[in-house]
């Protein structure tokens, strides 16, 4: 019997034996509960498939509470749900369960790109209908319980014009479990280093937030899909208790609405070990199917681009006093297209190429065109220049955080990059976190957050307004991924972490725990332009190219070894991935090199193996167009020695190339010792690598024929 009714409190035990018989004799097993004694608590339970976990709703006293537990472990206690709203009854209190359906799924689906091609979706879904008995308001909660997690929403069908103001959910798992988290609502939106510290010690994080019980239970709290919505942050509420925190409107509502109210799903995946983790599809299988019909035009790949040269200031994005350090010029462009070509790479992203850079681009967000190029640029000539050679030109799409000067002249913008032959563009979103501009109908300038309703709604307009041009949009200072990909694949990648950039001018650079961080928590959210492949890993130590020029600090640079740069290609998942660094360091280190060459982009599968967060890990992913696995195995400031069971390989045998640390191998004193040698391994090898300190290995397992 799956529909229960309890005793609301112990204390209602005492004061009524009687409560207790009706209770057993009012228990019914589906469909609409019985009416019931208001001082009486109905508790419902959904397990997952797997029975491991399960799910408790309760109304007791007239709240909605919910605890999760995995093998009777009680794993998130009691945390409250509900909804407030501005001016009228809210969706908080004198709450019952009046209804209940389930259903159950196990099915598959496909990626057109992708981690893997085939997910699997099987889950125990439970929906509760709950009415506020003074009102007679009605809403639901739709509940989907996985094996590696679940997922919850709130569903309120024609609510009318309403204006959420606060979102009560909790999640209660306690002061003494250990956390990852970023801040939120700080200025560099998501960008910064990941905090390892007890719930206890936590203020306003961003999701996804990753948790360790001391149990050694994982888990991640997120949300997926969301859509006219704002994005959730949490705050720690009671000691242990971290209750969701909506990202306010200028206006200071937090979320409005008008005719059905339907929240993203709040999130949480549950995992024995830190690997599980990131094998969980949890947040894709809670997002609806693609809505884009055949994407086949979406192209994965590697990309090069003039970039890293004006983040290690070679050249400027905008005009300057003579001499012009404008980088993105005609012939840099051709020399760029030049070398994807030589090396089969199918995009180049040029930035700097369009008017308004000049003087303070931080601030330009006013006066930027997305259709005029500078004089030194010349577009068609490029765009036909990269065609004759089998490559595309990149757009990009710096809005310095004016959405509105650059929703104005979207359509045209893409227009131009479409006829260019464009395939995917980089949008930027440079503004501190609130200062995100939007002018309305009346020219009245509001400040907004990234992860704001506005922002949410403004990516998705121009992912949509991108699809209906076969072109690909990778969102630089954006909202947070949710999963938004399932549903419309051209949103490929983004950015939503400390990328490389930080490396080239971020004091402190971004560290030997900084991937090893975004594995087990930024990057369960989708994937991320991280923009890998420093070969000069201390580009600021270089002569400036001029005394107007003067570099960065040398204290930014890349604290990682060269092995470890290569492994991030797969430890950090992108549909597109970008061979950063500038030509000559490429060339200068062809064996090293041959690894980018090889690696793919998309997958038939991914396997995470090994890792703790913030440690190390170990990640294997197949090739979709091959039989070949690539694996990374990559460490924080820890050398280790990791032992690889390499059952994942398919029969027969492999030629591992191997590229891996080699004995002096240390991030700070020899970040350039690499070894690279092949080796034939089966299935029923183990592989013991060295990884020094932040050092790593990146491997391609290529399928002998053994006929
Ligand atoms: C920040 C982005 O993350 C970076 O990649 C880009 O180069 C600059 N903005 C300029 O748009
Ligand atoms: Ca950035």
């Amino acid at each position: 019997m799956r529909f229960h009714v309890a005793l609301a409190t112990a204390s209602m035990l005492v004061l009524s034996a009687c409560t207790a018989q009706s209770t057993a004799q009012t228990a019914s097993s589906s469909g609409t509960a019985d009416v019931l004694a208001p001082d009486m608590a109905t508790t419902l339970d959904v397990a997952s498939p797997d029975g491991r976990d399960s799910f408790s709703l309760s109304d007791e006293g007239g709240q909605l509470r919910y605890t999760v537990s995995r093998n009777g472990e009680e794993i998130v206690g009691s945390s409250r749900l509900g909804l407030r709203f501005l001016g009228e009854h809210s969706l908080d209190a004198n709450l019952k369960i009046v209804g209940e359906s389930r259903s159950e799924t196990d099915s598959t689906w496909e990626q057109p790109w992708g981690e893997r091609r085939v997910v699997r979706d099987t889950h125990k879904a439970l929906t509760v209908e709950v009415e506020r008995i003074d009102t007679g308001r009605r809403g639901f909660i739709d509940i989907k319980m996985f094996d590696d997690g679940l997922g919850f929403r709130y569903r309120v069908p024609n609510s009318g014009d309403v204006a959420v103001i606060d979102e009560l959910t909790e999640f209660n798992i306690g002061p003494e479990t250990n956390s990852w988290t970023i801040p939120a609502r700080m200025y560099n939106r998501y960008e910064y280093l990941y905090a390892e510290k007890p719930v206890g010690q936590l203020q306003l994080v961003h999701t996804p937030a990753t948790f360790e019980k001391e149990s050694s239970v994982h888990l991640s709290i997120h949300e997926a899909a969301l859509v006219n919505y704002s994005a959730m942050s949490l705050e720690q509420n009671r000691e242990g208790v971290l209750e969701a925190d909506l990202s306010p409107r200028s206006d200071g509502v937090k979320v409005r609405l008008d005719g059905d109210i339907l929240t993203p799903w709040r999130t949480i995946q549950i995992s024995d070990d830190a690997a599980g983790l990131v094998n969980s599809d949890l947040i894709l299988n809670l997002n609806e199917p693609n809505k884009l019909g055949d994407v086949s035009w979406v192209e994965p790949g590697k990309y090069a681009g003039i970039w890293w040269e004006q983040h290690i200031r070679e050249g400027t994005w905008g005009n300057t006093p003579a001499p012009n350090r404008h980088a993105a010029t005609t012939e840099a462009t051709k020399a760029k297209i030049d070398f994807a070509a030589k090396y089969g790479f199918n995009g180049v992203l040029v930035e700097g190429w369009n008017t308004g850079w000049d003087g303070d681009w931080f601030n330009n967000g006013d006066v930027f065109s997305f259709t005029e190029t500078y004089d030194d640029y010349d577009m068609p000539a490029l765009a036909q220049y990269a065609r004759d050679k089998g490559t595309r030109l990149i757009g990009h799409h710096e809005t310095s955080g004016n959405i509105t000067n650059y929703e104005n002249q979207l359509a045209d913008a893409l227009d131009l990059m479409e006829s260019s032959g464009v395939r995917a563009i980089k949008t930027g979103y440079v503004a501190d976190a609130g200062n995100i501009k939007r002018v309305d109908e009346n020219g009245v300038a509001h400040y907004e957050y990234h992860d704001s309703q506005a922002l949410v709604d403004h990516h998705l307009k121009v992912v949509k307004e991108a699809a209906k041009r076969q072109i690909a949009i990778n969102a630089h200072e954006p909202v947070k991924d949710t999963g938004l990909r399932r549903t419309y694949p051209n949103w490929v990648s983004r950015e939503g972490a400390r990328g490389q950039e930080f490396n080239a001018w971020g004091v402190p650079p971004n560290g030997p725990d900084h991937a090893l961080d975004l594995i087990y928590t930024r990057m369960l959210s989708g994937p991320m332009d991280y923009t890998a492949g420093a070969f000069n890993l201390r580009p600021n130590e270089m002569e400036p190219v001029g005394e107007d020029l003067l570099r960065n600090s040398p204290a930014s640079r890349i604290e990682h070894t060269l092995a470890k740069e290569l492994s991030l290609y797969v430890a950090l998942y992108s549909p597109i991935q970008m061979v950063m660094d500038l030509e000559r360091n490429y060339e200068a280190r062809p064996d090293a090199f041959q690894f980018i060459l090889d690696v793919p982009t998309d997958w038939e599968e991914s396997l995470a193996l090994d890792g703790e967060v913030g440690d190390f890990a170990v990640i294997a992913r197949r090739d979709r167009n091959s039989e070949d696995w690539y694996l990374a195995a990559l460490t924080d400031a820890t050398a280790r020695d990791v032992s690889i069971d390499l059952s994942f390989l398919g029969d027969g045998d492999y030629e591992a190339q191997i590229y891996r640390d080699g004995a002096e191998a240390d991030y700070e004193s020899d970040p350039y010792d690499i070894v690279i040698e092949n080796r034939t391994v089966s299935s029923a090898d183990k592989m013991e690598l060295s990884l020094g300190r932040s050092g790593g290995a990146a491997i391609r397992f290529l399928k002998l024929d053994n006929e």
